[in-house]
């Protein structure tokens, strides 16, 4: 079972599903359509883990280790987000 950690939590995820819990640790979200910019999270590892950056993802121009937690799907292993 894929898993999203902070540096002191962890949730489970689903495989091939979304990042939403992420939220449990402490990822803001807004639009939910990759447009505000709000979710973007920077992975600390893990970034093989999560699907291609979607075209809402590129035209927001992220650093390549920043994703849009409501666009990217977690599809194995752990994916380490940098918060607390
Ligand atoms: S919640 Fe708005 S871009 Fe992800």
């Amino acid at each position: 079972m894929p898993v999203i950690k902070s540096r002191s939590r962890q949730v489970n995820a689903i495989a091939g599903g979304s990042m939403d819990g992420s939220a449990d640790l402490g990822v803001l979200f807004g639009c939910h359509s990759g447009v505000c910019g709000k979710c973007a999270t920077t992975v600390l590892s893990g970034l093989k883990n999560l699907s291609e950056p979607t075209e809402e993802e590129a035209a927001m121009g992220l650093d390549p280790d920043r994703r849009l937690m409501c666009q990217c799907r977690i599809n194995k292993g752990t994916v380490k987000l940098d918060l607390a």
